[in-house]
């Protein structure tokens, strides 16, 4: 009898061990297909929502904060669609927020230099802040000197977007959108946008505009991030290595709206067809670099009508970060912080000293609407205006 409870005891035994592992090894597997099944679904991408301040009517703005799987992060809030703060890993795999920015909503309100935020409805200057569509001439806001700049006094940088988060395939995006009225800023047209940030697992962060009006109109919308890739905001960006896919750029006239001339980059310090720092040619005895205080202009893509091309590459050799623009559009304005005067708090201490930020801001040329030989900007009735633009974020080895 003993002998058979002890057969039956240990037989038990090995049976419930047996059938534990057995399950164990279930579980594991399933745990792995549930992974794998997450990763290709990008589900570990999060997008989390917390309050980032008031503004001065009681309106309150949140911070969509969106993470994908691969160590970038993006801050993106409902006031300007600013984005607040952009994490990217360096060549060691650790993650710094490479995009200048402020501390606090307040701060935002009081100066900001349009860091990360929304540009619209126009990107860059309309000379005189005047422009004629079918014989109707339009007076918009003049707040750069008699000319118009970045959407007027109120731009889309300054108003509050209702934001739709949601989880994407391979990573999380924020739709953002606004309804600006009939004459805001002098523009015509009720005009219903909307930008949806896309940050996805393989590190690009896409940005794409839409647009549409009741009445004929102009739009140019842009990104205005400035970004430094050494995650050190007391360091000038003259040190990153840039690579503009461009043969020409737009000469500007001392208020900085384009002459018009289509200037081959050729021989100049306007050339960036081959990768050269930012800082070799900047400081240059060339009469557009002293309009400009630097570089304050916009390049000529190639290869227009081409669709989504890649525009800029920005490579940071210490870091081993390489920041790359895809664009369908025309030009890219390369503004490297010319006005930066040491004046304004930088996030984590310090203050941001001249050129500690670089802009890429693609879009149409300036001035387009008084500049006859410029692509079209207008926009009508029926249609649908569309942007995209992409900028992916890589490392190379040390
Ligand atoms: C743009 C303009 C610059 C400057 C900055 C913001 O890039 O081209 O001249 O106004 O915005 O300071």
């Amino acid at each position: 009898m003993n002998f058979l409870k002890h057969y039956f005891y240990t037989f038990g035994l090995v049976f419930l061990v047996l059938m534990a592992t057995g399950c164990k090894d279930q579980k594991e597997n399933s745990n792995k297909e549930e992974n794998m099944g997450t990763r290709s679904l990008g589900e570990k991408a999060t997008i989390e929502a917390d309050d980032f301040g008031t503004m001065p009517d009681g309106k309150k703005v949140d911070r969509y904060t969106l993470k994908n799987q691969s160590g970038m992060e993006v801050g993106i809030i409902t006031y300007g669609g600013i984005i607040v703060s952009l994490k990217a890993p360096n060549n060691e795999g650790i993650s710094e927020d490479i995009m200048l920015g402020l501390d606090s909503l307040s701060q935002y309100i009081q100066s900001n230099p349009y860091f990360g935020a929304i540009i619209g409805r126009y990107g860059n200057r309309i000379a005189n802040a005047k422009f004629s569509l079918e014989g109707m001439e339009y007076t918009l806001a003049a707040n750069n000197g008699v000319n118009h700049l970045h959407g007027g006094i109120k731009g889309f940088d300054k108003v509050l977007w209702d934001a739709f988060p949601e989880k994407e395939r391979n990573g999380a995006s924020l739709r953002l959108t606004y309804n600006s009225k009939d004459m805001e800023e002098g523009y015509p047209g009720n005009l219903s946008v909307s930008v949806t940030y896309t940050l996805k697992d393989d590190n690009s962060l896409d940005v794409h505009y839409e647009a549409t009006t009741d009445k004929k109109t102009i739009v140019n919308l842009t990104q205005h991030s400035y970004f430094n890739l050494s995650g050190d905001f007391s360091k000038t960006v003259l040190d990153h290595e840039l690579t503009l896919y461009s043969d020409a750029y737009l000469p500007v006239d001392r208020a900085l709206i384009p002459t018009g001339e289509i200037a081959p980059v050729d021989g100049s310090p306007f050339d960036f067809r081959e990768p050269k720092t930012i800082g070799r040619d900047i400081a240059q005895d060339h009469d557009q670099l002293k309009k400009g205080s630097g570089y304050d202009h916009c390049w000529v893509l190639n290869n227009p009508n081409s669709g989504i091309r890649l525009s800029a590459r920005v490579r940071h050799p210490e870091s081993g970060r390489i920041m790359e623009v895809f664009t369908d559009e025309p030009g890219v304005q390369l503004y490297t912080g010319n006005f930066l005067n040491g004046t304004l708090p930088a996030k984590g201490g310090g203050t941001y000293a001249q050129r500690t930020g670089f802009c890429l801001e693609t879009q149409h040329y300036p001035d387009s609407p008084n500049q006859k030989k410029f692509p079209s900007v207008v926009l009508n009735p029926g249609e649908k205006y569309a942007s995209n633009t992409s900028f992916k974020f890589s490392t190379e080895p040390k």
